[in-house]
């Protein structure tokens, strides 16, 4: 059986850029490889500058690669038709701020040749996606940056992609908004769509991403799944509800006698101040 054709699909890219000083190069982006199979969700992770908004700029044919090549559903990034199958969040989203919700998502749907009854439903089937129904009319000038960015992704969702490439969803967004775009892309994965963000909030990544790619100094340093790479392969974890003092001694004696195995620690697991923090502004709604 043949393998199936990777969404993405990034070969030893390299991209230099001029730059003012003394005409000199730059090399943003140095030999990167990617590849996405579909239904992955990808984070590419890496401090600002590290060449994240390159990589998928020349993945979207923004930019011509200096070498290398990419690929979208085997199509080469270069070609139009690459693009058919794709939805794009930019870093920094720009709207027209008079507009409203549902008006942005119609112009836009307008744009990729939706019209009538098909372009109501759309919209409206995507405002209720990002929960911005109760927002659809207010003007965009009066939305939230996490507002925004979900009204974004509606845009990118906009021709059903198969792919979204998302170049930091959630930097500028408080935790709750956070958590709303991280559910968001949790639900795009559920419907199978391969989605490759990039973010330098590496938590963020951590709850999402079934693969991570760490790239710093336009250079890929580390690649995999996410559950391998950040795994302590040595260690085994037992978590207990309502333990009583008398099962860890036993436990502890257990573990004591073995003449391999040795206890690191016991103690009560922590939860993320991020955690703590939406479980008390949400009113208990989420954990
Ligand atoms: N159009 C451009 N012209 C010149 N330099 C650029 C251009 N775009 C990006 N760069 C430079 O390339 C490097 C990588 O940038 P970028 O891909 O935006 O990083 P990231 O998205 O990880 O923050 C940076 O040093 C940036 O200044
Ligand atoms: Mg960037």
């Amino acid at each position: 059986m043949a393998a199936p054709t990777p969404a993405v699909e990034i070969k030893g890219l390299v991209k230099d850029f001029k730059t003012s000083f003394r005409r000199q190069m730059l090399r943003a982006v140095d030999d990167v490889s990617i590849r996405i199979m579909p239904g992955e969700v990808y984070g590419l992770i890496g401090p600002n500058g590290s060449g994240k908004s390159t990589t998928m700029k020349a993945l979207l044919g923004l930019v011509a690669p200096t070498s290398g090549s990419c690929a979208i559903f085997g199509k080469d990034s270069l070609k139009v038709d690459s693009r058919n199958d794709v939805g794009f969040l930019p870093e920094n989203p720009y709207f027209y701020k008079h507009l409203s919700g549902a008006e942005t998502l119609r112009f836009y749907g307008k744009l990729c040749g939706l019209k009538g009854k098909r372009l109501d439903d759309r919209v409206s089937e995507l405002l209720a996606l990002v929960d911005l129904e109760n927002a659809r009319d207010r003007r965009l000038g009066g939305y939230s940056k996490g507002m925004l960015q979900r009204i974004g992704l509606a845009q990118a969702m906009i021709q059903e992609p198969r792919l979204v490439i998302l170049d930091e969803p959630t930097a500028g967004v408080d935790p709750v908004g956070s958590r709303q775009i991280r559910d968001l892309i949790l639900k795009l994965r559920e419907r199978g769509i391969t989605v490759f963000l990039c973010s330098h909030l590496l938590e963020q990544v951590q709850e999402v991403c079934d693969h991570v790619g760490i790239i710093f100094r336009g250079k890929m340093v580390k690649e995999g799944r996410l559950d391998d790479l950040i795994a302590i392969e040595d260690q085994t974890e037992i978590i207990i509800k309502d333990a009583s003092p008398e099962l860890i001694s036993q436990i502890t004696a257990l573990v004591g006698n073995s003449t391999t195995a040795s206890l690191v620690r016991t103690g009560k697991p922590r939860t993320t101040l991020e955690r703590l923090f939406l479980r008390e502004t949400t009113q208990g709604k989420d954990s």
